[in-house]
């Protein structure tokens, strides 16, 4: 019975030896490479962060015991600075002057401090934490969580409307749904500031009465409803267009009042009506007095009209 504690012990021995060695080998922070080189690991990364809040970016788990430095480099806003810090303490950077700093954690771990974060804070984090045997360098892409812009509106005529509900500028993307529930397409943009824009259109003949639009965003402990109306600016727009067919319509009884009149009035003429069709591309009559004998009463009553 004695020899099975030995040999388990020496099995829980190995299992521990390989395990420690699996662990550090599946750590994809190391690359392969001469045993003589430190490692780099490079990674990109995203962070999403509530606008208002104190924000901390780490980039590495490890404490001040183990890394020599850390530098982080970021790009916000289209201009450059540089946070970095070495282990003693001594070499110390920071030319961003906007509240960003280097701060421990309880476990004497750096991190970079960001307060209030805003959207001043979006942009890119470049960090680099080296150690005994290699580093850790991240690309972070930060950017900040926004609440859309919501709106609802109808477009369309009698025969063809379209309901459009739109949440613009928010990120993330927001939901967009329909009440009573009707199966619609979502198209979702992303601007070139990154902000997504979201918009559901709904096509039908007839809308149910209450159709409602429903926005959710994670920002927000509810969902706001939306329903949408005709745009203030269409019906402005219908009236004036309403105005414009009244104009048309009064110009046209007017001709048509005086065409009339004159028909009425002078019925003989209608055959010479006729025949003047065939100059019909020439410039009004008045300059054509001396042609022909018998246009000339003609054009004395076409004037007479028109004077
Ligand atoms: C830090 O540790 C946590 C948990 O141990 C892990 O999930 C995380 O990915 C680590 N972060 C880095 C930057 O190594
Ligand atoms: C963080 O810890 C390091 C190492 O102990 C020290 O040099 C540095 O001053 C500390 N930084 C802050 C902001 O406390
Ligand atoms: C955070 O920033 C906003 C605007 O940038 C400011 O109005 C607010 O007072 C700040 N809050 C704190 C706690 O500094
Ligand atoms: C951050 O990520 C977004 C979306 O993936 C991308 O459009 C943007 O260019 C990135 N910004 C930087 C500075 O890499
Ligand atoms: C930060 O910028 C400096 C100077 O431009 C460069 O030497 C360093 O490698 C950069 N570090 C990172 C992590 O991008
Ligand atoms: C009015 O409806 C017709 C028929 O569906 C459609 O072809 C036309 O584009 C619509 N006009 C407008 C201004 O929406
Ligand atoms: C629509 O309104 C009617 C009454 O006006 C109501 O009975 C019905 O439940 C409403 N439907 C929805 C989806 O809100
Ligand atoms: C709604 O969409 C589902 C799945 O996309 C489809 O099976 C169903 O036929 C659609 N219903 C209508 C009324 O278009
Ligand atoms: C949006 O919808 C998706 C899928 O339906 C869901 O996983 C996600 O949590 C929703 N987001 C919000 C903010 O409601
Ligand atoms: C209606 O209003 C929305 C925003 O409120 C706007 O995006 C859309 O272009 C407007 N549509 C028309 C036809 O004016």
């Amino acid at each position: 019975m004695r020899p099975i504690p030995w040999i388990l012990t020496i099995a829980a021995l190995f299992s521990v030896v390989w395990s420690i060695e699996k662990g550090t080998n599946e750590n994809p922070s190391v690359i392969p490479t001469k045993p003589s080189q430190p490692s780099k690991y490079y990674a990109n990364r995203r962070e999403v962060f509530n606008i208002g809040t104190n924000v901390i970016l780490m980039c590495s788990n490890k404490t001040w015991n183990e890394i020599f430095y850390v530098t982080w480099n970021i790009t916000v806003r289209g201009h450059s600075c540089r946070i970095s810090s070495s282990n003693d303490g001594q070499k110390s950077v920071n030319t961003c002057k906007d509240g960003k700093s280097l701060q421990n954690t309880s476990r004497v771990q750096p991190y970079l401090h960001i307060p209030n974060f805003s959207a001043d804070d979006v942009g890119l984090y470049m960090c680099e934490s080296p150690y005994n045997g290699g580093s850790e360098n991240y690309n972070i892409n930060v950017s900040i969580t926004v609440a859309p812009k919501i709106s609802a509106w109808l477009e369309g005529n009698d025969s063809d409307m379209v309901a459009f509900c739109r949440a613009e500028q928010g990120n993330p993307a927001a939901n967009i749904s329909w009440s009573p529930a009707v199966n619609t397409s979502v198209e979702i943009t992303q601007e070139s500031d990154g902000f997504f824009t979201v918009e559901s259109r709904l096509s039908e003949e007839e809308f149910p009465e209450n159709l409602t639009c429903i926005i959710s965003h994670q920002l927000w402990s509810q969902d706001k409803t939306l329903v949408p109306d005709w745009n203030k600016t269409k019906t402005v727009a219908k009236a004036h267009l309403a105005l414009a067919y009244t104009g048309v319509v009064g110009v046209v009884l007017v001709i048509l009042a005086g065409f009339l009149y004159f028909v009425l009035k002078k019925p003989t003429l209608l055959p010479l009506c006729q025949q003047t069709d065939t100059s019909r591309s020439k410039p009004p009559v008045t300059d054509e007095v001396e042609e022909v004998e018998p246009y000339a009463s003609y054009v004395q009553r076409v004037n007479s009209i028109y004077n």
